[in-house]
């Protein structure tokens, strides 16, 4: 009875982890927690991606190309295409011409300058942990 319960509340657990992926997914809110590599893998960096959307829009981050070739904003419901569709060794501006000048101008510019009155970290093993 007692084993029979506990795998009833294992399985109830499973499936509302299930549904909580689900709903996310719809949602096109991507992974909470994402590993982050350029195609070289030497320094992968961890991002709280979830914790980044609950404080600020999308578009701090995410965005396209425009017809005059700047940036320009996501379309609402489309997804965002990975950086380095963009950010490699065709970009005019060489100061993000790939995913790593990219990742840096982005996360560290705004750790450093803040938001709203926040700071993030800056340091390399903050976002790039050692290898265990
Ligand atoms: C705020 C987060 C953050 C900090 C702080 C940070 N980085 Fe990065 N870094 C990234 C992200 C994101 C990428 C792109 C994904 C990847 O390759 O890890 C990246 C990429 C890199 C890459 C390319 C890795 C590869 O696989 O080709 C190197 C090298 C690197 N960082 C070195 C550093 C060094 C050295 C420091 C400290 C001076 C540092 N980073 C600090 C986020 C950070
Ligand atoms: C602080 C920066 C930041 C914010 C804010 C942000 N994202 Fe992302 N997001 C990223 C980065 C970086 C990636 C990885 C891109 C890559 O791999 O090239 C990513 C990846 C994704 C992906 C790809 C799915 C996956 O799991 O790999 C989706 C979908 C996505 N984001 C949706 C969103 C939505 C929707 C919002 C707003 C609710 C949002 N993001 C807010 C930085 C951000
Ligand atoms: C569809 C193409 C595309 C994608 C995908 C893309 N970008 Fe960009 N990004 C651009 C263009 C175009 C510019 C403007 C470059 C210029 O100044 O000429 C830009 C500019 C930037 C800049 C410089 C901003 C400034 O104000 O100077 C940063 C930082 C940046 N992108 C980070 C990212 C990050 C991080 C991702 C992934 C989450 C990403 N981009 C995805 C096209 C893209
Ligand atoms: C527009 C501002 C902004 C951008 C862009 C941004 N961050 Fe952050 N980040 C923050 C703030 C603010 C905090 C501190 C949050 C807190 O203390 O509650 C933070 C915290 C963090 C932390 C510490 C753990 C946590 O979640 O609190 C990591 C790791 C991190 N960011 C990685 C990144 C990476 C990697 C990128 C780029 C892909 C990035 N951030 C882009 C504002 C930003």
């Amino acid at each position: 009875m007692l084993k029979k319960s506990m795998l009833f509340a294992a399985a109830l657990s499973c499936m509302v982890t299930f549904a909580f992926t689900g709903a996310a997914m719809a949602a096109g809110a991507g992974a909470e927690v994402l590993t982050l590599q350029t195609a070289e893998a030497k320094k992968p960096a961890v991002f709280t991606h979830k914790k980044h959307q609950d404080i600020m829009k999308c578009a701090e981050c995410h965005h396209i190309k425009g017809a005059d070739g700047k940036q320009a904003p996501l379309p609402e419901g489309q997804a965002p295409a990975k950086c380095d569709s963009c950010h490699n060794a065709t970009m005019t501006n060489k100061k993000v011409d790939s995913f790593m000048k990219a990742a840096h101008e982005n996360c560290k510019g705004c750790h450093t300058a803040g938001y709203q009155g926040k700071n993030g970290p800056t340091k390399c093993p903050d976002c790039h942990p050692a290898k265990k």
